[in-house]
């Protein structure tokens, strides 16, 4: 079942985002949080950061597991997602960095990596809570559209399309990587309680698909309507295909 919570706009989303996670914080000190990096989430941890200046929120017992990774990039690179997080969430707040795990992109053994990371889940206890963002291919993760959901955290070939999508953020599409470390689908379901994020009007087509439609791997988030304990906040752009 699929709890909607349909918001005006970006801000207020990122706003109810929040506090749902902080609920989280605040009823489990010690709680794993899942979490997800791209442009949706960003409000989330901005929000999350003024709750902490403002002394209502301690993360110094909160744990947490990274979605994804890019393969072949540094920790210093600006664009691998262990730079996101610290830039956007994890430096200005106080958690343990001990506590915070991202798959290690610069870790070349896939196989080894990925089996490391899933063990790593397991020794935490779980997620908790899984905060996660859409694609507009209806991917979680970096879980593309393909014949079977992959069950554990895994190696992905990006598709021409998130590449394509990604470019942006590089100096030119052949800095762009090819690969990702992710979880898989079955890790992400998993987690007790998920949390997905979606805005803008871009995203219309792929809600309806991804909440409406039937469950198939072409759309992975659509496994997500089979899951005990999901909510989804979108702004009513991105709720604009559906009659919510
Ligand atoms: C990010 C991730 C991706 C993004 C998705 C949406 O860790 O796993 O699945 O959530 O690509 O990206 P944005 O938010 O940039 O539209």
């Amino acid at each position: 079942m699929i709890r909607i919570i349909k918001t005006e706009d970006y801000n207020e989303m990122s706003r109810k985002a929040a506090n749902i996670i902080a609920a989280q914080v605040i009823s489990k000190p010690n709680c794993v949080l899942g979490l997800a990096t791209g442009s949706t989430p960003i409000g989330t941890y901005k929000r999350l950061v003024e709750m902490y200046e403002a002394g209502d929120l301690d993360f110094s017992g909160v744990k947490t597991a990274n979605l994804d990774e890019y393969k072949g990039l540094t920790r210093d690179n600006d664009q691998s997602y262990y730079f996101f997080m610290h830039d956007n969430l994890f430096n200005h707040v106080n958690i343990d960095p001990e506590n915070t795990n991202i798959p290690d992109g610069t870790k070349e053994d896939a196989e080894k990596e990925c089996a490391a990371y899933e063990e790593l889940i397991k020794e935490l206890g779980g997620v908790d809570l899984q905060l996660l963002g859409l694609g507009h291919n209806g991917h979680i993760g970096f879980n593309e559209p393909a014949d079977d959901f992959p069950v554990a955290t895994h190696c992905v070939d990006l598709q021409e399309s998130t590449i394509e999508a990604n470019k942006r953020f590089f100096a030119s599409i052949d800095d762009v990587p090819r690969k990702a470390y992710t979880m898989g689908i079955g890790t992400i379901m998993n987690a007790d309680k998920i949390l997905i994020l979606v805005s803008g009007e871009d995203k219309a087509d792929i809600v309806a698909k991804a909440f409406f439609g039937p469950v198939t791997p072409q759309v992975p988030a659509s496994v997500l309507q089979l899951h005990k304990n999901v909510t989804l906040i979108a702004d009513a752009a991105a709720l604009s295909k559906v009659n919510k």
